[in-house]
């Protein structure tokens, strides 16, 4: 198992999602789905698109992915979700995977996979809704 020593974990910034991923994720090789992860990074892409539009919103496009890094079981798994563009209806964000994985009392940590989705505000009837004016600082802790 191929892992970085060092510690890229990024402190300085806070995941919007974190979870373990267990045995029930994964694929025929042992290893963790990709699917599930594709899941929760859009879960994850979403809490930061919700925030922002300040109310529902629907995922219209992931317009990259890509996968660097296995994901095992046992890993713990964060997502950094941050905006990149906001424009009349629709966000786009980019969400990071970082994995830790305890080794001898120690907490190694990875960057596995990355993404760029599309959100766009959705009205009741699930229409495109225009978003919201947002200061400068908004979300500046993502
Ligand atoms: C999301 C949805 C309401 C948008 O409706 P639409 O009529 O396609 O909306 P529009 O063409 O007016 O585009 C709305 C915004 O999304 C953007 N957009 C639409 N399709 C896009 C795509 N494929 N890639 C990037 N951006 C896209 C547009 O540029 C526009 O952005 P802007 O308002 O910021 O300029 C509609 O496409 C939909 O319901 N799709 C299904 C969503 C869904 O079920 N998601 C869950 C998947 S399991």
């Amino acid at each position: 198992m191929a892992i970085e020593q060092e510690d890229i974990f990024p402190r300085d910034r806070q995941p919007t999602a974190r979870i373990l991923a267990m045995p029930a994720h994964t694929n025929p090789n042992g290893n963790i789905f990709g699917g599930w992860i594709m899941a929760q990074m859009d879960v994850a892409g979403s809490v930061v698109a919700v925030e922002y539009a300040g109310g529902r919103v629907s995922t219209v496009a992931v317009t990259s992915m890509e996968f660097h890094k296995p994901v095992f079981v046992g890993d713990l798994v964060s997502c950094f979700a941050r905006i990149q563009k906001v424009g009349k209806t629709s966000i786009t964000v980019k969400v990071e995977v970082f994995v830790q994985r305890a080794r001898d009392g120690q907490l190694l940590s990875d960057q596995v996979t990355e993404a760029v989705i599309i959100y766009v505000a959705i009205d009741d009837h699930g229409k495109p809704r225009q978003l919201p004016e947002r200061g400068p600082d908004f979300g500046r802790y993502w």
